[in-house]
């Protein structure tokens, strides 16, 4: 039986020791992280999402605004917008959710964001500075996992780690994270061939490529760290992640469930980079 990661105690416990370090910059320094979400349009998994970044942030005692905006907006008013924040000096973190409305061309929004208040990691500066083995603002949810392996003492050197699925919001930062903790990454996709050979090869395997129970135990060698990125409705509704659980928690060492498994970590990531971008305002 694998050791569950349970995501949500830690990010409560993260949650809980930054609002006491924000409570302490606030009296040392007078200064209160600040951090804006920008939603465009109606998509309802995104308006939970940014529901749940918003009350995260006020719990742990940010200055918080969220925007949201009509999905007609044009890319014009909406470059307006996010420049508006970057010279705000209470913001000190800027998020705008993706996807965006087809008309609008979500590179030129996030390369609009100024790259010190750039929470997500998504400016090209960020991932060349993550790249160039030089980590600033990291994309949240591979920052998350990183840190739950550190907590769980789960050593990555040496050790063959597979991620299925490059996006650039996951896939390819969390490669470009194991490659910096020294472990040897291979990166698949959806036009891998042989695929279940190679994840069969993993002892850390990060999952992110949205299909519900995909990976079974078929694609998982004995002992494996599996980490379940996906947030899928089955075909009853249920939330489901990437991996079919009960096939592949007797085989794992360590195993993420869904929900309550990387989910909480992402935003508990978005708040600590927000922090540390207010610290650094400071000179820190
Ligand atoms: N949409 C899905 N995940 C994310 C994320 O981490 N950041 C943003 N901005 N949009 C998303």
């Amino acid at each position: 039986m694998a050791i569950r990661i349970d995501g949500k105690a830690l990010a409560q416990k993260m949650q809980s020791e930054l609002a006491d370090k924000v409570s302490l910059l606030k009296a040392e320094k007078g200064v209160v992280p600040g951090l804006v979400v920008i939603l465009v349009g109606d998509d309802p998994a995104s308006h939970i999402y940014v529901r749940n970044k918003e009350r995260a942030a006020e719990k742990a005692g940010f200055y918080s605004e969220t925007v949201r905006l009509s999905a007609d907006i044009s890319q014009e008013e909406l470059l307006a917008i996010v420049d508006k924040y970057n010279h705000d000096d209470r913001f000190h973190g800027i998020l705008v959710q993706l996807p965006l409305p087809a008309h609008i061309d979500e590179d030129s929004v996030v390369l609009a964001i100024d790259p010190d208040k750039d929470v997500d990691g998504f400016h090209h500066v960020n991932t060349g500075r993550l790249w160039s083995g030089q980590p600033m603002m990291v994309p949240c949810t591979p920052a998350g996992i990183m840190k739950m392996f550190e907590v769980y003492g789960i050593s990555l050197e040496g050790k063959n780690a597979v991620v299925v699925g490059r996006s650039n919001i996951v896939g390819k930062p969390m490669a470009a994270l194991l490659l910096e903790a020294n472990a040897t990454v291979t990166s698949t996709h959806s036009k891998t061939c042989h695929l279940s050979e190679i994840t069969h090869k993993a002892d850390i395997l990060v999952v992110a490529i949205g299909k519900a129970n995909f990976i079974t135990a078929d694609y998982v060698k004995n002992g494996a760290v599996v980490i379940d990125v996906g947030m899928n409705r089955d075909a009853d509704g249920k939330l489901a992640g990437d991996v079919d659980f009960a096939s592949v928690e007797p085989k794992a060492s360590y195993i993420t469930p869904v929900p309550g498994g990387v989910g909480p970590m992402t935003i508990t990531m978005l708040l600590e980079q927000t922090y540390e971008a207010a610290r650094r305002s400071l000179g820190h």
